[in-house]
């Protein structure tokens, strides 16, 4: 399919249809799709949790904002992107031996050069505990457009949402026990046969408005 016509195609789904199901290979695509998406010195900060029962979706609902309550109650599957906060030394380590056993390094030398820069980059990003946070949350929005796309390209319908309360989302999740921070939630599954939004034109500002060629 054309990237453009995808683009187009996605939209913020407002209604779902809670009778459809994404089937678990194409979930576990889209997983794949979070899993594969670029991160700075690929620092990998997020977690993610996966929502597809009505006992964990009541757990986080008190932190929902009202408007987005229905669509997670319809919707086929929620996803939480957490980041890991503070990013640990722990982390940094494991970051370096996935990268190892993956055969990123042709030498001793090489790996140790990844690993320098890794830190110099998480310390020049990390000021403050809040910009560290910042820095990693960054990283999740990438990942959140990789998804979006996807999604799109296999006909799964999807809503960005930061209309929630993330301390209340890290008090219900129990999220700072575990080293995370909620940043993100994203519901997907099938838009409902009324959802008025599916056939509301896109609005976006003309091209001349926002590229200049230099
Ligand atoms: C980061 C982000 C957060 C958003 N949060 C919400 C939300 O909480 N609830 C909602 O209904 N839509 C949310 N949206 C959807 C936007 O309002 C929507 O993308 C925008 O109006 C453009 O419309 P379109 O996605 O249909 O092209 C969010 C979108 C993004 C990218």
């Amino acid at each position: 399919m054309n990237i453009v016509d995808i683009s187009k195609q996605r939209y913020t789904t407002k209604h779902y249809d809670k009778n459809k199901r994404i089937p678990a290979e194409q979930l576990a695509q889209l997983l794949e799709v979070i899993r594969n998406s670029p991160t700075s010195v690929n620092s990998q900060p997020g977690h993610f949790f996966v929502i597809d029962n009505d006992q964990a979706r009541a757990k986080i609902m008190p932190a929902i904002m009202e408007p987005n309550q229905q669509r997670i109650a319809d919707a086929s599957h929620t996803l939480i992107f957490c980041v890991k906060s503070p990013l640990s030394e722990q982390h940094l380590q494991n970051l370096l031996a996935q990268e190892d056993k993956d055969g990123r390094f042709t030498s001793a030398e090489d790996k140790q050069m990844m690993d320098q820069g890794r830190r110099m980059f998480v310390e020049y990003n990390s000021n403050t505990p809040q910009c560290q946070l910042e820095w990693e949350a960054k990283q999740l929005y990438i990942a959140l457009g990789q998804l979006l796309f996807a999604a799109t390209a296999i006909g799964v319908d999807s809503t960005a949402m930061e209309g929630f309360d993330k301390a209340k989302m890290d008090e219900v999740l129990d999220l700072n026990q575990q080293g995370l921070r909620s940043v993100l939630v994203v519901t997907l599954g099938y838009r409902s046969a009324d959802d008025s939004n599916a056939s509301r034109p896109k609005s976006r500002l003309p091209k001349e408005q926002i590229f200049t060629q230099l």
